[in-house]
């Protein structure tokens, strides 16, 4: 965002300048659930949209994802492991506690040169890493980073509990971002960013134990604290809610309006939620993406998953307006505005 104090002006702005995307190569239908719990392919299919995602192998962690997404990223922006000095990683599913999977990255795709950590943001994390890489870059401390969204929610899912196995898939998004003079009008831009976090509902959707404040005890596992516990309904109000409020801001803050939009791409949960948005945007089909139906809800990687579709299928073109939304735990959102 430009500001009116000349002294404040930012010397480099950031570009996309290359997308890549992994999905693991299993894939889990609605009718293979419908063995495995009590549903059944129409109840998954009228109230979310999906119809099948992706489960990452037993030997495949979250950075195996995140790397495969990253070494295609840089292939598309034909940059070298050693060009990359910044990788941040959003996820919810990190290969352990620490080291950071991005760490993992470094060490699988040779990054030498490159600083790594993790966002936790859950289904917002993307944006929001995307946010944090390009304030590096705008500073000019870093130069090209890669900013990647990956998981394999399939670690944290309760494959008995039907209210929430069905939404979640594996996979992982990046894009590499590189720091670009602020007055050219190079392609893939970002314009703008918003944020923002409401911790006061961190109990309607969170992976309640595993952590420091419930560890796993052998008398606790029975009942599965480190699966993902969620308030559908809620959880779906909310996002509704903020992800049109930040769609507005962040057009607001890259002095745009809804008409100039070429295509949104939100986060992909639940196609009732995506509808609403777009229905509250006043955008017709043909410029809202929609990926649900083949992944379902990959949290952090569906954003990066989501634009590197878009761009290779020719749905967003140089020039566009594109409009990036998310929300998710924490609870958590963010909307980005890029012009691509
Ligand atoms: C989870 C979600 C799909 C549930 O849809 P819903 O219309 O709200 O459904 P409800 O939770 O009210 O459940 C309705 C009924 O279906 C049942 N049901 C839940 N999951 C089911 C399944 N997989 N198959 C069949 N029935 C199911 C429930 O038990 C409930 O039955 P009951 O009325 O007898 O109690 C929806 O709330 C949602 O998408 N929420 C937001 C999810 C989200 O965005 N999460 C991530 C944010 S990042």
């Amino acid at each position: 965002m430009s500001t009116s104090n000349p002294a404040l002006q930012p010397l480099c702005t950031s570009s996309i300048i290359g997308t890549g995307s992994y999905l693991p190569e299993k894939v889990l239908t609605n009718d293979d659930l419908s063995k495995i719990v009590d549903t059944s392919d129409e109840w998954i299919t009228t109230r979310t949209g999906i119809k099948e995602r992706h489960i990452a192998a037993d030997d495949q962690a979250t950075s195996d994802l995140a790397a495969e997404a990253a070494r295609r990223a840089m292939t598309a922006a034909g940059v070298t492991p050693e060009d990359i000095d910044l990788i941040v990683v959003a996820t919810v599913t990190p290969d352990m506690f620490f080291p950071s999977t991005a760490c993992f990255v470094q060490r699988k795709i040779g990054a030498t040169n490159a600083v790594c950590f993790d966002i936790s943001a859950a289904c917002s994390g993307f944006l929001y890493a995307l946010q944090v890489a390009r304030h590096f870059l705008n500073a000019g401390s870093r130069t090209t980073a890669l900013v990647i969204g990956a998981e394999k929610l399939s670690s944290l899912v309760n494959w008995e509990d039907r209210n929430t196995c069905v939404l979640f898939g594996d996979g992982a998004g990046a894009v590499v971002i590189r720091a670009v003079d602020a007055d050219t009008d190079a392609p893939g831009r970002v314009l703008s960013t918003v944020m923002g976090s409401d911790g006061t509902l961190s109990d309607l959707l969170k992976v309640p134990g595993g952590g420091s404040a419930l560890p796993i005890t052998p008398e606790n596992a029975a009942s599965r604290p480190n699966t993902i516990h969620m308030e559908g309904r809620e959880t779906f109000k909310h996002a509704v809610t903020r992800m049109c409020q930040a769609s507005e801001q962040a057009l607001e803050m890259a002095g745009l309006t809804k008409a100039d939009i070429a295509m949104v791409i939100p986060h992909q949960a639940n196609a009732r939620i995506i509808t609403a948005i777009a229905d509250r945007l006043g955008l017709p089909e043909e410029k809202t993406f929609v990926n649900v139906d083949k992944y379902g809800n990959t949290s952090a990687a569906t954003i990066p998953v989501a634009l590197d579709e878009a761009h290779r299928q020719g749905r967003i073109k140089r020039g566009d307006i594109v409009l990036l939304v998310a929300f998710g735990g924490g609870f958590t959102w963010a909307s980005s505005v890029l012009r691509w």
